[in-house]
């Protein structure tokens, strides 16, 4: 599943006349797509839904993709193998760029564990428009977290390809932003993604203004 050449022929790219940076200006924020990676019970979901609940209180249009929703459909045929997980990550690639072409700050919380899948996301996105944060809290933190009770299972045998456990995680090199959720608040978290994002110049400034 993870050969990323089109199997199609005579495909004919056709133009609209709306583009991305009219979109953007209605909204008066950038189409950007913010991929939240870390390990399953670092707070990638709590994190995703509190930033979104702030940006809408700012008016900015959001839409959040996360792991486990995406499988119910869009990914549903796909395993937690190696190669499935590539491919389950670059078709959230690919719709994270449908996404920010509509002018949609959108928030993906997938666990992501391999740099070379994220790097393959982020070579979609041009224009600074690809946030990556590192949502980091030790495994020791996550599995006494263990917030749908996966750690359990895992330490049982009952879950092949557990990050972490019996799946490896690739940290994040150099990620725009860096979260440390065992040490910040929630709110925390929030405030320093809201305030990267304004300092960043992907909101404008009457939106901004709406974040005090
Ligand atoms: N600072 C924090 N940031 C995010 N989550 C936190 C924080 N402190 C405690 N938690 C808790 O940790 C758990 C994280 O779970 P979740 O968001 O589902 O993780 P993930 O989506 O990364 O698997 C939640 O139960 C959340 O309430
Ligand atoms: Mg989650």
């Amino acid at each position: 599943m993870s050969d990323t050449q089109s199997k199609s022929t005579n495909i004919v790219w056709h133009e609209g006349t709306v583009d991305r940076r009219r979109r953007e200006a209605i909204n008066r924020h950038r189409g950007l797509t913010i991929w939240f990676t870390g390990l399953s019970g670092s707070g990638k979901s709590t994190i995703s839904v509190a930033l979104e609940e702030r940006l809408t209180d700012m008016s900015c249009r959001t839409y959040r993709l996360d792991g486990d929703n995406v499988r119910t459909g869009l990914c549903r045929d796909l395993t937690f193998s190696p190669e499935d997980r590539i491919e389950n990550i670059r078709r959230i690639g690919e719709v994270a760029g449908l996404l920010r072409d509509a002018g949609i700050i959108n928030l993906t919380a997938f666990i992501s564990p391999y740099r070379r899948d994220r790097e393959m996301a982020r070579s979609l996105a041009t224009d600074n428009d690809f946030v990556e944060v590192f949502v980091d809290a030790s495994l020791a933190v996550c599995e006494q977290r263990d917030p749908k009770g996966l750690y359990k299972k895992a330490r049982a045998g009952s879950i092949p390809n557990f990050t972490g456990i019996s799946a490896p995680y690739e940290e994040p090199v150099s990620p725009e932003v860096h979260l440390n959720t065992g040490e910040q608040s929630i709110q925390q978290c929030v405030d320093q993604l809201v305030k990267y994002l304004i300092d960043n110049a992907y909101i404008e400034t009457e939106l901004a203004a709406r974040a005090e």
